[in-house]
Formats: structure tokens, C-alpha cells, sequence
């Protein structure tokens, strides 16, 4: 495997944290938080949009919220038997909830250092891992895994790379293992080509990443042709950052940080309200789909 296993020595420092005077474990605390940020040495005009949602404190940079990844893991009927792999896990949030399952190991592939880091600080387990690597090939063994899932990670791959990816977790899964996806969509099928490009152009240039959302029947195809048959489809407005989204997200607590952090970064602000407004002008064409599947 190419990728570096995380776990011990990031919950090693938390627990000397944990030990110390409380101005030392305040100080190292913010040591910790910002080296965990992901997208640092970045500018934040540069900075690829989920970062700067991250930085701002937001903790689920998924379309279709929370809502929508809670009906994703309840089609996964994740249970103690199950071995887990999730593709980009991010900050980390949906890692909490498919713990709290208990499955029999749990292992995250995160692209991002930081990221991988902040994870790793809710692995405790024996038989759970965050390793930093590449969700298109994992180098982790073939069917080694009952259930495989990813959410917000493929919306922004090339057409090819879209198709490594769910062929990377088809390798991955026993025959009749569980993949689940959470991703943004097209709202029709029959969207013309201009109107398409543009919107993806508006988005990419808003979030500074690729932003390749498929219709509906295009994400059930591509898992279809990659062997899985669809189990169940579910879907959701596209409202990641929605006064009332916001909330239900991440808590009354957690959007007044993030809007009390948006009040102090005037840079920040003006991404924030970039990418909004270009959400906004093409809501009715984007919204947000879960897909769950077996392998065949
Ligand atoms: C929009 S965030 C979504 C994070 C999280 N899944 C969530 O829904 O809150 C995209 C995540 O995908 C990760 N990522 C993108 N491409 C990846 C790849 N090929 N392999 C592993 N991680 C990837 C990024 O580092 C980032 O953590």
C-alpha cells in the first residue's frame, strides 16, 4: 500500500493535551486544530471551496447534508460483521456515525494530510485505520470489504477517473458487498450540452476544483457498468449553504462559529457568498443523490 496509516500518534498528542496544565493543553489544542486545517499554505482565494467551508468550521461539506448521508447508511445496514472502507471521509463526521455501529474494522482513504489527521482522532479501535492515499487505487486487498462508501469525492473527478474510483470499490468488496455513494446531481436528464458546460464552469470557478455532476441515471449507469446493481436511490435539494441547512448540519453552535468566523475573514466572506449566490443561480438545476448498490 502507498498510502501512511494515522492513528496513534495524533491520539498520543491528544492524550498529553489531555494530561498537561490547562493553559499548556489550551495552547497545544490550538497548535493541534491548526495543523489539522486542512488547505493550509494555501491562499484562501486559491483555496479549493470545501477547505474554506472547513476552515470556517463546517464540518459537513456534503450536498444533500446530513439528511441524505443518514438515509445513504441506513440502505448500507452497516453491522458488527461488516469490514468498512470510506472514500474521503473529510472531517470526519460520517466516520463517527458508522462507528457508532460498531463494525468489525473501519478503515478511511483520505487524500488530504490534514484531513487524514483530524480523522484519525476518532479511531480508537484495534481494527480502524485512516490511510493517506488515493481513493482510485487504494492498494488495499481485493475483497477485503463489506461495505465501501464516499460522499462529495467523485462529483469532482473526470469522467475516467469517476469510473476508477467505483471500479476501485468493486475490487475492494465481496461478491454482494454494499457501495454507497452521496453526490451532487443534474436534475434532468435531458439538459442540454451549453447549459451543462456553463454550469459547470460557473461551479468550478466558484469552488476552484472540478465540479462534474451527472444526472441521476448517469450515476446509476456508471455504477451499473462498473457491476453493482442499484439498491436504492434517494435525493435531496442541493442547499449546502442555506440558513437552514446550515443549522441542521451543524447544530445552532456550530453555524453561529461559522458565521462569527465569516464576520472576521472579509476573504473568506466573499467566497462563501460567491459560491452561494452561484449555488442559488443554478438551483434548479443541481441537487443532491444518494445511491447504494450491491456487487454482483
Ligand atoms: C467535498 S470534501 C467531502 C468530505 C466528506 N466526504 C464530506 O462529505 O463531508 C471532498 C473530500 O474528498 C477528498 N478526496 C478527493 N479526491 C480524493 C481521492 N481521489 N482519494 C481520496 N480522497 C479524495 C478530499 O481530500 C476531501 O476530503
Amino acid at each position: 500500500m502507498t498510502g501512511k496509516a494515522l492513528g496513534n500518534t495524533t491520539a498520543q498528542s491528544l492524550l498529553n493535551i489531555a494530561a498537561g496544565p490547562v493553559c499548556a493543553r489550551k495552547e497545544a489544542a490550538l497548535e493541534i486544530i491548526t495543523k489539522l486545517a486542512p488547505g493550509e499554505g494555501l491562499k484562501m482565494n486559491k483555496m479549493p471551496g470545501h477547505w474554506v467551508l472547513a476552515r470556517l468550521g463546517k464540518r459537513v461539506l456534503r450536498p444533500g447534508g446530513m439528511n441524505l448521508t443518514r438515509r445513504m447508511l441506513e440502505a448500507l445496514r452497516i453491522q458488527h460483521r461488516d469490514d468498512v472502507v470510506e472514500f474521503a471521509p473529510g472531517m470526519g463526521i460520517t466516520a463517527r456515525l458508522t462507528l457508532r455501529s460498531k463494525p468489525a474494522s473501519y478503515t478511511a482513504v483520505e487524500r488530504d494530510q490534514a484531513a487524514a489527521k483530524t480523522v484519525a482522532t476518532y479511531l480508537t479501535g484495534e481494527r480502524q485505520q485512516c490511510v493517506v492515499g488515493n481513493a482510485s487505487d487504494t492498494g488495499l486487498p481485493d475483497q477485503s470489504a463489506t461495505v465501501v462508501y464516499g460522499e462529495a469525492m467523485l462529483t469532482m473527478q473526470t469522467e475516467e477517473t469517476k469510473r476508477q474510483i467505483v471500479g476501485e470499490a468493486h475490487r475492494l468488496l465481496k461478491i454482494g458487498g454494499r457501495y454507497g455513494i452521496h453526490e451532487m446531481c443534474l436534475m434532468s436528464d435531458n439538459l442540454d450540452e451549453k447549459e451543462r458546460r456553463e454550469t459547470e464552469r460557473a461551479l468550478t470557478g466558484v469552488v476552484h476544483h472540478g465540479v462534474r455532476p451527472l444526472a441521476v441515471s448517469e450515476w446509476r449507469s456508471l455504477l451499473e457498468s462498473e457491476g453493482f446493481e442499484v439498491r436504492s436511490v434517494a435525493m435531496a435539494t442541493m442547499s449546502l449553504l442555506e440558513p437552514g441547512r446550515l443549522i441542521r448540519d451543524e447544530g445552532m453552535l456550530g453555524a453561529l462559529r461559522f458565521v462569527w468566523n465569516l464576520l472576521r475573514d472579509s476573504e473568506a466572506r466573499r467566497r462563501v457568498l460567491e459560491m452561494r449566490a452561484t449555488f442559488r443561480r443554478h438551483r434548479k438545476q443541481l441537487g443532491a443523490v444518494a445511491i447504494t448498490g450491491s456487487k454482483r
